[in-house]
């Protein structure tokens, strides 16, 4: 994830960004920069690769001076690469910007910039916005900047510098963390705390819609429309690790509670008057997208998991047939691949062998593949005909959240720009998905604001060493990411059943006492799994239901009953998989295991 970072003050810029961008590095990140205004220019350094690829520049050429602004790069819009790394700065060099988060207008802004003659250097979406400054400069700099802000759309937190007015940084943020840290005699600005924690613990929290304008002596913070904004400072002592953690105990609970966020952030851009457009993601005709005659969904672990839902959700509404396959499977068993398969391969890291192994013998086949992944420039992303980016920002904890929902996300952006394009949905009902897509932050956020019952429940199970999720349809796709959650981190033995199959052997192993998870979140199958739950509990299971808000018919065949807000029911996995990872989060603390890093696991398997 990107991480900023900015100085104002006595001492030497270079070395307190660098230590800052340094207490970054755990966040992720591809490429790095600094812009250090140096009495009369302002100066910039920037390079792919580690930060200490950066320092090596800045050996041979320094920035001196005493305000800056730094930045670590996640690549979004445009692949690592020194030109794409921040800062950013307008044709003469008198703005230096840097950002985190998603310009949404970017490229009709840049279309409109270039009109007027400047010159871009990089595909981020992020230059546009030095350009702007440059573009709407009024000889003030913090109506400049608002000005510039009104005509951005999407999610920022900035930290800009000019060398028209060296004696203040002006920082804004919207739907993007922003903190000021208040010295004496300096001030700082970065994305996330630890970046300035050995320098003040007195910080503000920019809010959304405001902004920051820092000098040596001081901090204004008004609203953009520069409306004055009183606030105390807040007092952290939280020490650094816990502060890259955000003060969450570990990763994973953080990457939980970040999936509104990464959520609202893979739709970005990708919904325009209430319809989906992946024209820009996707390079095929209408021609091509319609001659599609079958999908195949590739991909391993949790990935996999996403593409078992993305088989229900795209041959639902796109009416073409979609086989979900294992990577390591599916390389190997010399598929049945036509001139009009496409091949969807799904990958958070984009390096795992198997997916990227099956994602060439695909291409060998001749089929077109489309990759769903969380990294730019990785090498699925690379070999792959179309991607599709999740923007959930870096996953750290070796348990997959965040990338699962945003794959989902991904999922149904494509479906939906699939089905408008062959006419198989009507657009009231495509119109309707959009709406409810959109309301599923809020909704996710709802799920993580009530979690007491999963605690406990989560406290109840890790005494168990068997456990069984149940669920038909959507439900079982994600009553089987569940169980993989489950059995990742806390080493609890977990099998997902399709509800349907128990009788076929596996209610043998129900007895007294045995937890299942059992998902009734599918109106349409609701009965049915009813009488599946009622069959396990009357072999004595004890049974924690997962229905929808509103449900008044589960607490009567079980122990416990958690629900999620009610959306549409193709949608329903994005909030039913919370309360799995929460339940498997809490019983893994319970049980004492480390969870971000679980035994016998890597992030990411770049091995067969
Ligand atoms: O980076 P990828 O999405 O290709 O990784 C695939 C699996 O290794 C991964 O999802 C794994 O199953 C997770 N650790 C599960 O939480």
């Amino acid at each position: 994830m990107c991480g900023i970072v900015g100085y104002i003050g006595p001492k030497q810029a270079q070395e307190i960004l660098l230590e800052g961008l340094s207490k970054l590095e755990y966040r992720g990140y591809d490429s790095a920069g600094l812009a250090v205004y140096n009495g009369e220019t302002i100066g910039v350094q920037k390079s792919k690769g580690r930060l200490s690829e950066l320092e090596a520049r800045l050996k041979s050429r320094s920035l001196p001076g005493n305000l800056g602004i730094g930045h670590t790069r996640w690549a979004t819009h445009g692949k690592p690469s020194d030109e794409n790394s921040h800062p950013h700065v307008d044709q003469e060099q008198r703005f230096a910007v840097v950002h985190n988060g998603i310009i949404e207008n970017y490229l009709e802004l840049k279309e409109e910039l270039q009109a007027k003659g400047r010159v871009f250097t990089s595909e981020t979406d992020t230059e546009v916005i030095a350009h702007l400054l440059a573009d709407l400069w009024d000889g003030d700099l913090v109506s400049t900047v608002q000005k510039v802000v009104a005509r951005l759309e999407g999610a920022y937190a900035l930290g800009i510098i000019s060398e028209h007015e060296p004696d203040k940084m002006v920082a804004v943020r919207l739907a993007s963390p922003l903190i000021v840290g208040v010295g004496e005699g300096e001030n700082f600005i970065a994305s996330d705390i630890p970046a300035i924690l050995k320098h003040t613990r007195d910080i503000y929290v920019v809010e959304d819609g405001e902004m920051a304008v820092i000098t040596r002596e001081g901090v204004q913070l008004m609203k953009t429309d520069g409306t004055p904004v009183q606030r105390d400072t807040l007092h952290v002592d939280w020490d650094v690790v816990t502060a890259e953690k955000g003060g969450y105990d570990h990763f994973m609970l953080k990457e939980i509670y970040e999936q509104p966020k990464a959520i609202r952030d893979t739709m970005a851009g990708r919904i325009k008057d209430g319809q989906v457009d992946l024209s820009r993601e996707i390079g095929m005709s209408e021609d091509q997208i319609n001659n599609i005659e079958r999908i195949h969904i590739v991909a391993c672990g949790t990935a996999y998991h996403a593409g078992l839902v993305g088989k229900y959700v795209i041959e639902d509404l796109v009416r073409i047939p979609v086989e979900t396959d294992i990577a390591s499977e599916y390389r190997y068993r010399n598929p049945i691949i036509t001139p009009n398969t496409l091949v969807v391969v799904i990958s958070q890291s984009g390096e795992t062998a198997d997916t990227l192994a099956a994602l060439r013998e695909a291409k060998k086949a001749g089929a077109r593949v489309l990759a769903i992944t969380n990294v730019v420039g990785s090498s699925v992303a690379r070999e792959a005909d179309d991607v599709i980016i999740t923007w959930a920002g870096p996953e750290i904890a070796v348990a997959s959240t965040k990338a699962y929902t945003s794959q989902l996300i991904a999922i149904y952006l494509l479906g939906a720009y699939f089905a408008r394009i062959r006419g198989t949905r009507a657009e009231s009902e495509l119109a309707d998905i959009v709406t409810a897509l959109q309301q599923l932050p809020e909704k996710a956020d709802q799920v993580l604001g009530n979690t007491t019952a999963i605690q406990q429940f989560a406290q109840e199970i890790a005494r168990h060493e068997d456990l069984f999720f149940l669920g038909r349809g959507l439900d079982y796709a994600v009553a089987l990411e569940g169980s993989l959650k489950l059995k990742e981190i806390t080493y609890i033995h977990s099998e997902a059943y399709a509800a349907g199959e128990l009788k076929h052997g596996t209610l043998a192993l129900i007895e007294e006492g045995v937890p299942v998870i059992s998902l009734a979140t599918q109106e349409a199958i609701y009965d049915k799994m009813v009488s599946n739950i009622i069959e396990v509990k009357a072999r004595g299971a004890h049974v924690l239901g997962l229905a929808l808000e509103g449900d008044q018919e589960l607490h009567k065949s079980v122990d416990q009953v958690f629900t999620i807000p009610k959306t549409l029911p193709l949608l329903t996995p994005v909030l039913a998989v919370i309360p799995l990872q929460l339940i498997a989060y809490y019983a893994c603390v319970a049980r004492g295991y480390d969870v971000d890093k679980p035994r016998n696991l890597a992030k990411s398997v770049t091995v067969e």
